[in-house]
């Protein structure tokens, strides 16, 4: 069983390693030619800017902790469940990155036995590191965070984001049109790891999306934890790792948030 302390020594060692990654990003901004860019599914892009950056993390935190396993996105080295995991999106916000919109991560958690107890998402153009680990509070680049103390959706700013490929909007409309008349506004930013993490630092006040996997999640789920939020599924569960579907908020919101989404889902939670 890892201390609090433990923990706290990972995720500084760990840090490094997901700088080095997100200089390397930084420095191929603007330079992958069209060529390089492969669609991995519908309007789901990749380069080997992804998978260049999965590999130097991959590397790095092999030799912080030998023993864990690996669940990353781009799949650059074998994937096995484990007591012991790490969860890595090398490059959270690849369509930004190719389109030369200014706003992508790299996004890194560890899992033991199931459980998240680290965290870091480092916005690649601001150079700001978001950090947590499990009972030690949140920071960014040295200094803790904390979420927003809004109490009523009417005065909320909120995230989202739309899946790449998706047959049914109907409730992800439903619940625009609710956001559009009772709300301070919504944004599309197209980073989910940096969603959370503006969740965490209170910038925003909460945030939902579907059809996500865990890669994209994991760190800014318990960096939002630390900061004082909560998170869960659209049926209020913790299992948003697994079905992709998540809900953070300043914690104070986040029944009304639940209402809302649940109304437009009705009887029909089952994931699309
Ligand atoms: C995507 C981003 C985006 C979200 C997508 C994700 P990627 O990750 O997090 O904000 O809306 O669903 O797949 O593909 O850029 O790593
Ligand atoms: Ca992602
Ligand atoms: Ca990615």
């Amino acid at each position: 069983m890892l201390s609090e302390k433990d923990l706290q020594a990972l995720c500084l060692s760990a840090m490094p390693t997901v700088r080095k990654a997100s200089h390397f990003i930084f420095k191929q901004i603007g330079k992958v030619s069209d060529d390089a860019i492969e669609a991995k599914e519908k309007n789901s892009l990749v380069s080997f800017v992804d998978k260049t950056a999965e590999e130097m993390i991959v590397e790095g935190l092999q030799k912080i902790l030998p023993e864990a396993k690996f669940l990353t996105e781009e799949g650059t080295v074998e994937q096995n469940e484990g007591d012991v995991r790490w969860i890595i999106d090398p490059l959270d916000g690849t369509t930004n990155f190719l389109h030369n919109v200014p706003h992508f991560s790299v996004s890194v958690a560890l899992e033991i036995n199931g459980e998240l107890v680290m965290g870091i998402v480092e916005e690649v153009n601001r150079k700001e590191t978001h950090y947590a680990w499990k009972n030690g509070g949140a920071f960014m680049n040295g200094r803790p965070i904390q979420v927003t103390k809004t109490e009523k959706t009417e005065d909320a700013v909120l995230v989202t984001g739309f899946p790449y490929s998706i047959e049914d909007t109907g409730p992800i409309l439903t619940i625009l049109d609710h956001w559009i008349k009772n709300s301070r506004g919504i944004r599309r930013l197209g980073s989910a790891a940096l969603d959370l993490a503006y969740v965490a630092k209170g910038i925003f006040d909460f945030y939902y999306e579907t059809t996500l996997n865990a890669w994209d999640v994991a760190a800014g789920a318990i960096i939002v934890k630390e900061a004082g939020g909560m998170v869960s599924e659209y049926d209020g569960n913790d299992t948003f790792l697994d079905s992709g579907r998540i809900l953070a908020t300043n914690g104070r919101l986040h029944q009304q948030v639940l209402d809302v989404i649940q109304r437009a889902y009705g009887d029909n939670m089952i994931i699309v």
